[in-house]
């Protein structure tokens, strides 16, 4: 038993693409879907689409990611404050230009799993930790090893930090194929079941990333969301992370603004955070 293991695609169509067709050609039987499938990026229906077609031909075991709680939350009218601007435009993206079918398909995720073959250990699946989506668990501050410790399971696999790392601890095994969209090369991972155990490979996949992004330039996503689209710009151009840091900054800047500011006083603490992070004139860079 081959399975492809793919998280965090955050509308990126082609790296999912790459990322498919490296884990067919290595045999892939099934695929286990962690989450945040849309925002980010534009076009979020050709992801979707692509994911169901994939559905189709191949047994599929997905979980929720907080993206898709996002876009559930806008639809039922709870982000009425999101407009198109770089804290909330590119969720607003996703979330306009989302099918009815796609929205269906998120309200019908669980947020965990348990997966079971015959003859193999189960794998537990989430998309931050089993009981929230938004957790980051890492191995550097214990996280990942406490949840492995409460475990019902052999196998916890998630993803949501974009970091890609297996290992194992008291028995137990994490997995986190790391993102198919966030970095220069796409990440996923192609777990093998044998003999009564898994063993996880990670996997690096290269594909044509200034071709992607000067699509993702020419579609106009980058107005929608200023400042926050030229950070994922920046970590698929460098493989570095910024997103964080860039949150971070503009968030603190916000705060130290006082309260009731208006959007362009919003905005000009992105611009501020962008431009101590030299990112927002990253589409130079893409010739
Ligand atoms: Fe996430």
């Amino acid at each position: 038993m081959k399975l492809g293991v793919l998280s965090d695609i955050h509308c990126g169509y082609r790296p999912l693409r790459a990322c498919l067709d490296a884990l067919l050609e290595r045999g892939a039987e099934g695929f286990l879907l962690l989450g945040d499938y849309v925002s980010d990026l534009p076009h979020p229906e050709r992801t979707m689409e692509m994911l169901r077609s994939l559905m189709r031909e191949y047994p599929c075991y997905a979980v929720k990611g907080n993206r898709e709680a996002s876009m559930l939350q806008q639809r039922d009218g709870e982000c009425p404050h999101w407009r198109y601007d770089s804290g909330s435009g590119s969720l607003l993206h996703s979330a306009e230009n989302l099918s009815e079918e796609s929205l269906c398909w998120f309200r019908s995720l669980p947020a965990t799993r348990l997966v079971k073959f015959p003859g193999l250990p189960p794998l537990r699946l989430c998309h931050g930790s089993p009981d929230a989506l938004r957790r980051l668990i890492r191995r550097e501050d214990g996280s990942a090893e406490r949840e492995l410790e409460k475990l019902d399971a052999d196998w916890l696999i998630g993803g949501h930090n974009h970091e890609q790392t297996v290992f194992s601890h008291k028995g137990k095994t994490y997995l986190n194929p790391g993102t198919v969209r966030m970095r220069d090369r796409a990440q996923c991972a192609l777990l093998t079941g044998e003999d009564g155990r898994w063993t996880a490979e990670l996997m690096t996949v290269d594909y044509d990333v200034k071709s992607y992004l000067r699509a993702v330039i020419g579609s106009g996503f980058l107005d929608l969301a200023p400042v926050f689209s030229r950070g994922v710009l920046y970590e698929m151009i460098t493989g570095k992370d910024i997103i964080d840091e860039m949150v971070s900054r503009a968030f603190r800047y916000q705060r130290e603004k006082g309260s009731d500011l208006t959007p362009e006083e919003t905005e000009e603490c992105w611009q501020r955070a962008g431009r101590e992070l030299d990112i927002l004139e990253v589409e130079k860079w893409i010739s």
